[in-house]
């Protein structure tokens, strides 16, 4: 196919150099952004005189058929072709002639790339948002089932104080709900138009950015050519708010992984979202947990690839900002894969009450409650908790809880124990009396279920 910027040259690109120069294959699911752009464009472009009415006709009514075709099937992106780009301006002109060799008049490639990319990134924003939502819904419904079931949580993976396994289930809610303001917070600093920048400088002709701009539904545009075509602040945010998803559900999938093994045994995932071996009949695997945990290595991965190719790069444009695509799109659909199978597997999983209970009566996770049943009673909390650490090393030399202590055992370490404490080291009075906002107390958990449903609303 011959160049549209052959004229300059002596031979034609080598094919080895073509091929490695083409981004088609990545580009290539803009091209309904592509054509918005270019439809406001060549409608601008009319709208200032600087083409005429009748051509703009054409050039919108060919660009529609372009859409329509590629929608349908009838018209396959070219696999040869440079870019996108390229491909819709060489069919358009097929297609229409001359008024299509028009469509680029106060354009360039540089800021019409920008525009695309942010319209592409702006629609895609919305479904990962509508996938945290529906991830959220899955965990507060999870929430209001596990009000009352008490679980150890843990510190350093070791048992440390009682909580309703909903306030575990409602940290995770939390980071979510920060993620997806993340990216609508990315969304509103990206949402300003660059077309119109040109090629770096501007233009000669007197162009109306606004009506573009308007027109594609930016809150107005770049204040800066240079910038324009440049800047791809938007894509490091968002593979960073990207990134930070990856993390979070990361996290929640080690914890599956855990929490689905026979030493703990707290939750079982449905068969649905859980493999068996090709060896061991037994076995029941955490896979889609596991894969998001391994996928988050390149979420990652391209964060630091963005910034790294933005790194030294002098104004404006330059090639290697065509990177990245690369680098967005793999994180977008990673992370619009792991949430996509996270959200039902959630749903589906069965939480075992009793399992968790009984993990709960051992690791003696109600000490510091004990430890402040003296303090209540008037000691100093470091010398409460110093005799409890002694009643605790006890307990372990004689292989019990601290239930299972007599009152007797009890005043041998400090007179002030009375019958009352049993009732205060009971595990469901731990986690009552946790009542400080933001606890694991039943009105905190309550009141956190409230504001998810409320943020869902
Ligand atoms: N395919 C290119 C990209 O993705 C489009 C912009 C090309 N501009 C240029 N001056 N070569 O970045």
């Amino acid at each position: 196919m011959e160049k549209m910027w052959s004229g300059r040259f002596g031979k034609e690109l080598a094919k080895d150099a073509d091929d490695f120069n083409s981004s088609i294959a990545v580009d290539g699911k803009m091209y309904k952004q592509d054509i918005k752009g270019s439809l406001a464009h060549a409608a601008m472009l009319a709208g200032c005189g600087i083409i005429s009415k009748e051509e703009a006709v054409l050039i919108s009514d060919g660009l529609e058929s372009i859409l329509a075709d590629i929608e349908s099937g009838v018209l396959e992106i070219d696999p040869a072709a440079e870019d996108i780009h390229m491909f819709v301006e060489a069919v358009l002109t097929e297609r229409i002639g001359d008024a299509g060799k028009k469509l680029h008049t106060a354009r360039s490639r540089n800021d019409q790339v920008a525009t695309d990319m942010r319209l592409y990134l702006r629609d895609e924003s919305e479904t990962v948002v509508s996938l945290i939502r529906k991830l959220l819904a899955a965990i507060v419904d999870q929430a209001k089932k596990t009000k009352t079931c008490i679980v150890p949580g843990y510190t350093h993976l070791q048992r440390a104080q009682p909580i309703v396994f909903a306030h575990q289930l409602l940290a995770y809610a939390m980071m979510f709900i920060r993620d997806a303001g993340r990216i609508q917070d990315a969304v509103r600093r990206m949402n300003v138009s660059p077309l119109g920048s040109c090629a770096l400088a501007g233009t000669t002709y007197d162009t109306d950015r606004m009506y573009t701009a308007k027109k594609l539904g930016f809150d107005g545009y770049t204040l800066n050519s240079i910038d324009g075509v440049s800047d791809r602040d938007f894509c490091v945010e968002l593979l960073s708010a990207f990134a930070l998803i990856m993390t979070h559900l990361s996290r929640f999938a080690e914890e599956l992984v855990l929490w689905t093994s026979w030493e703990f045994g707290f939750v079982e995932l449905d068969d649905a979202y859980t493999t068996g071996s090709s060896i061991m009949p037994q076995k029941k695997n955490s896979d889609m947990a596991e894969l998001v945990r391994g996928k988050t290595g390149r979420a990652y991965g391209n964060l630091m690839a963005m910034l790294t190719v933005l790194k030294g790069l002098p104004l404006a444009y330059n090639k290697d900002m065509q990177e990245d695509k690369e680098c967005v799109f793999d994180s977008l659909e990673t992370v619009k894969a792991c949430l996509g199978i996270f959200a039902p597997m959630i749903a589906t999983m069965k939480v075992k009450k009793d399992n968790m209970y009984r993990a709960a009566g051992k690791g003696f996770i109600n000490a510091t409650d004990l430890a402040d049943y003296l303090t209540k009673k008037g000691k100093p909390f470091r010398s409460a908790y110093k005799t409890v650490g002694n009643i605790v090393a006890a307990c372990i030399a004689a292989d019990k809880t601290l239930e299972e202590l007599t009152l007797d055992e009890y005043k041998a370490f400090d007179p002030d124990f009375e019958e009352d404490l049993y009732g205060e080291i009971s595990l469901a009075a731990c986690v009552q009396k946790r009542t400080s906002a933001g606890g694991t107390g039943m009105k905190s958990v309550e009141m956190q279920i409230r504001f998810v449903e409320e943020y869902l609303k």
